[in-house]
């Protein structure tokens, strides 16, 4: 009688199984569906959300994931995300074509337990508009990371030109704080140090308050971190110091700013005039000390030299040279 019992449970069991669940395969599995994407106004961060497909659910033994990617014109690759949830948020350029899709992803008892990505998936292009700019060369600079001045050009000079920025901290997209007139034209914005986060992306948009011209808005997406230039370096001086042999010794002082010294690095250009009066010779060093030493010039050269810095690459991906300091001249009389 248990015996029976036993083996007629397992039936039972088997049929279970067999009836209630299809074995999905990548061509059965559905796409996800009702793919949609809403800006919520902040720049370039987008809400792409999604349903899921119509028949896994059906079985809860089976887990449904989903696997979106899109163009990250940022990183000029597609990105990936793998996610058990309907929504996910993307940080884009507005001023590029977007191109977002969505697979299924299924594993469990309905699989084999393997994990099956649909062939089929959801998908989302929008095109940006067609017309051109309202503005060109828009871009950043972090003067002495002490404050950011925003500048643009532009081709119109009658429209009134507005910019806006947000950044994740920053709650709404707010205005600049301070344009930049140009001949009594909005030719930029200026931040002070604690208006901009230093580290984290801030998507920066301008546009045209006047609605009769088809320009497109212009976007910018930077940390402005990359973005630092440093104070032109004020104090350069020369001395003659003995090594094996005497030798030129060029220093020079750290630049005023909130740029730390350890974070910068140095282009020395440095050469001579001949006195009969031929072309100068110049070369250029790199360094991230605050001195060079140089071979002593001859009687019949004018030695010069000049500096100028950028954030070296342990502090930032990029950096933008300082302006030169003034050149630094060695005469003989002076020996
Ligand atoms: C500048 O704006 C004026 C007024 O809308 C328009 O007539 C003119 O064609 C524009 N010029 C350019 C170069 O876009
Ligand atoms: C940045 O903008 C301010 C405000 O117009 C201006 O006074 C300052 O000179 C600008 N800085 C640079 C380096 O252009
Ligand atoms: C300019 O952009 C801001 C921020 O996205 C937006 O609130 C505003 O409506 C835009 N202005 C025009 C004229 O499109
Ligand atoms: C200047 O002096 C250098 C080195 O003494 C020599 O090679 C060059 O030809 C001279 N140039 C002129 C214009 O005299």
């Amino acid at each position: 009688m248990e015996r029976y019992t036993w083996s007629s449970l397992l039936l039972l069991f088997f049929q279970l199984q067999s009836s209630s669940s299809l074995v999905y395969n990548t061509h059965t599995l559905e796409a996800p569906h009702d793919l949609d994407i809403t800006d919520p106004g902040y720049l370039g961060l987008l809400l792409v959300k999604w349903s899921a497909p119509y028949g896994a659910l059906m079985d809860p033994a089976c887990r449904v994931r989903f696997y979106l990617t899109y163009f990250n014109t940022f990183l000029n690759r597609w990105s990936v995300i793998r996610t058990p949830s309907t929504s996910h948020r993307i940080q884009v350029d507005l001023s590029k074509e977007l191109k977002v899709r969505v697979h299924s992803l299924l594993n469990g008892p309905c699989t084999k337990y393997t994990e099956v990505k649909s062939t089929r998936y959801a998908e989302v292009v929008r095109s940006p508009g067609r017309g051109s700019a309202v503005v060109q060369r828009l871009g950043c600079v972090f003067h002495r990371m002490e404050y950011t001045n925003c500048t643009w050009e532009q081709a119109n000079h009658t429209s009134l030109h507005r910019l806006y920025y947000w950044y994740v901290d920053s709650g709404a997209t707010q205005e600049c704080p301070e344009y930049i007139f140009h001949d009594g034209v909005r030719r930029g914005c200026r931040f002070t140090r604690g208006q901009l986060p230093v580290s984290s992306l801030v998507s920066i948009c301008v546009n045209s308050s006047s609605p009769t011209r088809a320009s497109e808005p212009a976007y910018l997406y930077l940390k402005i971190h990359n973005h630092v230039k440093p104070a032109a370096t004020e104090e350069l001086s020369l001395k003659v110091v003995s090594d094996v042999e005497p030798r030129l010794q060029l220093e020079w002082t750290q630049p005023v700013g909130r740029v730390p010294g350890h974070c910068l690095q140095w282009e020395v250009e440095h050469g001579s005039d001949r006195s009969n009066g031929s072309q100068p010779r110049k070369k250029w060093t790199v360094t991230t000390e605050t001195s060079l030493r140089m071979p002593l010039p001859s009687d019949t050269e004018r030695f010069c030299y000049r500096v100028r810095s950028k954030l070296a690459d342990c502090c930032a991906n990029h950096g933008i040279w300082s302006d030169w300091s003034h050149w630094e001249y060695y005469l003989p009389a002076k020996r």
